[in-house]
């Protein structure tokens, strides 16, 4: 089917309720694992799956943000001044090229689909990428990757996948699987936030979505679902049968860091990822577990 996608939505609007209050006047996206933020994280992510084009559907006081894929002359100045090259290679490699970032923004917390819709005259008629930056996946390689591979086959809409504990599916967009080869799962039905005695499976929706644009029609009609937001959940299952749509079980570990543990888990998984970091974190790490 050889479709290409281009565009890389990414809703940020949202106001981080959860992590009250480091994200009371800093937007949650910017919350760093390691030493890099969320937000950067998926942007790489977007980038390395060859998107060109990166949204950002933003909101009140989430300027950080852009100012975070800006240039900051004093801060460069300053390095270069003191001869720090690689600080400022790797400040200067996370700026997009110019014109490459459009940032709109999300006037009133409608919900996550009515925050997609809000691009939907940057995106215009091309399929599209979506990225909810809370969703941190540790892969080989990068979660929206193989989506894009899966969907040039399959074409479609494609959501990424994970089997959650029947207890969580009160958090989670969740599949009525059709066929399913354990890679990817056909999706029959698609339903927001079920109770785990209602819900038809425990395939998850995580925050990789690659969508076609009839997607926004149907968010065009603002109705709302579940927590009486208006949720990119029902928008996509009003296309089942109208196009393909699968479930992609991707390959890697998915932290969810909108979540207090879940954050926890990234910071400590990403620093054992990094050659500065092994060694001390795991000593201090077999410690405190050998102490407790
Ligand atoms: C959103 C989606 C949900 C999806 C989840 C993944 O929910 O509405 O379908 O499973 O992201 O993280 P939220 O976490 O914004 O409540």
């Amino acid at each position: 089917i050889g479709m290409r996608i281009r565009k890389a939505v990414f809703p940020v609007g949202g106001m981080g309720t959860r992590f009250l209050p480091a994200t009371k006047a800093l937007p949650k996206e910017m919350l760093p694992i390691v030493d890099k933020p969320l937000i950067q994280y998926a942007g790489e992510e977007a980038a390395a799956a060859g998107m060109e084009e990166f949204i950002f559907v933003t909101g009140r006081g989430k300027t950080a943000i852009e100012d975070h894929f800006d240039h900051s002359y004093e801060l460069e100045d300053l390095l270069s001044s003191r001869d720090k090259t690689d600080e400022l290679a790797a400040l200067r490699a996370a700026i997009p090229d110019a014109g490459q970032v459009a940032y709109t923004r999300q006037q009133e917390p409608l919900g996550l689909g009515h925050a997609v819709w809000c691009a939907r005259n940057l995106v215009g008629n091309e399929p599209f990428a979506v990225l909810l930056a809370d969703d941190l996946i540790q892969s080989k390689t990068p979660c929206l990757q193989q989506m894009a591979d899966a969907a040039a086959e399959t074409g479609g809409n494609m959501v990424a996948v994970m089997d959650v504990p029947r207890e969580h599916t009160g958090r989670y967009g969740i599949l009525d699987v059709g066929q399913d080869d354990g890679h990817l799962a056909e999706v029959r039905g698609l339903v927001e936030k079920p109770d785990p005695a209602q819900a038809p499976s425990t395939l998850s929706v995580i925050g990789r979505y690659i969508l076609m644009p009839e997607v926004f029609d149907y968010l065009g009609r603002k109705e709302k679902g579940a927590g009486g937001e208006i949720q990119l959940t029902d928008a996509m299952a009003k296309m089942i049968g109208e196009q393909p749509f699968h479930g992609l079980r991707f390959e890697g570990t998915r932290f969810d860091c909108g979540d207090k543990l879940g954050f926890l888990q990234a910071t400590i998984a990403f620093g054992l990822d990094r050659d500065d970091l092994r060694d001390g974190l795991s000593t201090y790490l077999s410690e405190i577990t050998a102490a407790g």
